[in-house]
């Protein structure tokens, strides 16, 4: 059945019926001063450059070449998120995994220490196993020639290899990559040149919600048909939020002020008529102000409005909430796919019906962003650039990526 477009007589009308409120009411409370119902919220200054910001053109979203200058410029000269801590190998076992298109070991040997290697074989580039693959044992095998490797990458046995000039199995070890990891998520870095992960001041914001006591309640990894940026934007942006998730519309009753610090973009609600005490961080504060720490464990009615959202450069965005977390990470399978994975926690001992109707909005939600991003992808597949402006308040995530983006690729 085709779907329907529908035609808006009064386009004012209809921002606000679907919104329920005063919408323009909430993007003026944005920049600071009197807002909704004379509601203060403080003032956030523009990010320079953005009143002047157009979007990005289409070819840069669907072109081969370009997809390719971004995986060189974006995915593989710094760290990348590559996954969460649940999904890392015991000791004495691997995990095989795609980072920015590089095929990657991450190892853990017998003593548990973490290791990243680049997934391929010193003898004639063989992949060690395929991406998704687990196995565990003293030793990693070709499946090519049989070389052997050492879970801390050393070549064990070049069996058959005769006697070529000066070969050294010390030179012949496996190319050994960056690994680190922040909170619930691993990081890779392929260069093995960036240096420690640092993610700078906005991420210390979140470091008292106690995400590592969470339970997984869902895990979930789907190919998607829109280019990795397309979900990233839409992530980091609530402009879209009254008109594709009317369910979970709040515009009446919080803002949404974004900050950014490095790689992190620092989005939260930000209750107009704080209520309780967590409402009160949120409405008084900026992220990682003195007692912004509190929110972790300050009184509130509604734990799931304390939201926290953090779009983490290049490829990580995490909901964090007192009693929840969302990680979501993207890796680009082509210049028009993106493996999404996500990760839903929950604080352990949370009601299982509460735990399913999380699941469930959640699941919803992302359906909705889904639909919209394959959507705009097919204008991006067209070559059609909208040569669009952004809204200066409510896509400033937006900007932030773009401006990331074009840092990079400088
Ligand atoms: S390519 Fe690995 S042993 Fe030959
Ligand atoms: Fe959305």
């Amino acid at each position: 059945m085709a779907g329907s477009c529908a035609g808006v007589a009064n386009p004012d009308r209809a921002f606000r019926l679907v919104a329920s409120t005063t919408v323009v009411g909430r993007l003026l409370s944005t920049v600071g001063g009197v807002g909704q119902n004379g509601a203060m919220v403080r003032a956030i200054p523009d990010p320079e450059g953005i009143r002047t910001a157009t979007t990005l053109p289409a070819a840069w979203y669907a072109s081969a070449d370009h997809h390719r200058l971004e995986l060189d410029r974006v995915f593989r000269r710094g760290w990348v998120c590559a996954g969460v801590v649940d999904d890392l190998p015991p000791d004495g076992a691997w995990r095989a995994v795609r980072v920015g298109g590089v095929p990657v070991l991450l190892v853990r040997d017998r003593d548990g220490v973490l290791r990243a290697f680049l997934n391929v074989c010193r003898h004639r580039g063989a992949p060690l196993c395929d991406e998704g693959d687990v196995g565990d044992g003293p030793l990693l095998r070709c499946p090519y020639h049989s070389w052997l490797y050492r879970l801390d990458g050393s070549l064990a046995r070049a069996s058959g290899v005769g006697e070529p000039d000066g070969f050294d199995p010390g030179d012949h070890s496996l190319t050994e990559v960056g690994v680190a990891s922040w909170r619930r998520t691993v990081w890779v870095d392929t260069s093995g040149t960036a240096g420690e992960l640092s993610l700078g001041s906005l991420a210390a914001a979140i470091d008292a919600f106690p995400l590592e006591s969470f339970d997984v309640v869902v895990s979930e990894r789907d190919e998607r048909p829109f280019n990795w940026k397309v979900l990233l934007e839409n992530y980091s942006e609530n402009y879209h939020t009254p008109f594709v998730h009317p369910e979970i519309d709040t515009t009446a009753t919080e803002d949404y002020p974004m900050v950014s610090d490095g790689a992190v973009l620092y989005a939260w609600d930000r209750p107009l008529r704080p209520v309780d005490e967590a409402q009160r961080i949120l409405h008084d504060l900026l992220p990682g102000e003195p007692g912004w720490e509190r929110l972790a464990t300050a009184a509130t009615t509604r734990p799931y409005e304390v939201g926290n959202y953090l779009t983490v450069w290049p490829n990580l965005m995490m909901n964090v909430f007192p009693d929840a977390a969302l990680v979501m990470w993207v890796e680009p399978s082509s210049p028009n796919t993106t493996v999404v994975e996500r990760r839903l926690y929950l604080r352990p001992g949370t009601a299982p019906e509460v735990a399913e109707r999380i699941a469930a909005t959640h699941r919803l939600v992302h359906e909705q962003d889904v639909d919209i991003c394959t959507r705009v992808q097919r204008t991006h597949d067209a070559g059609l650039d909208a040569r669009g402006r952004l809204a200066t308040v409510e896509e400033r995530g937006v900007f932030f990526v773009h401006e990331r983006l074009r840092a990079a690729l400088a």
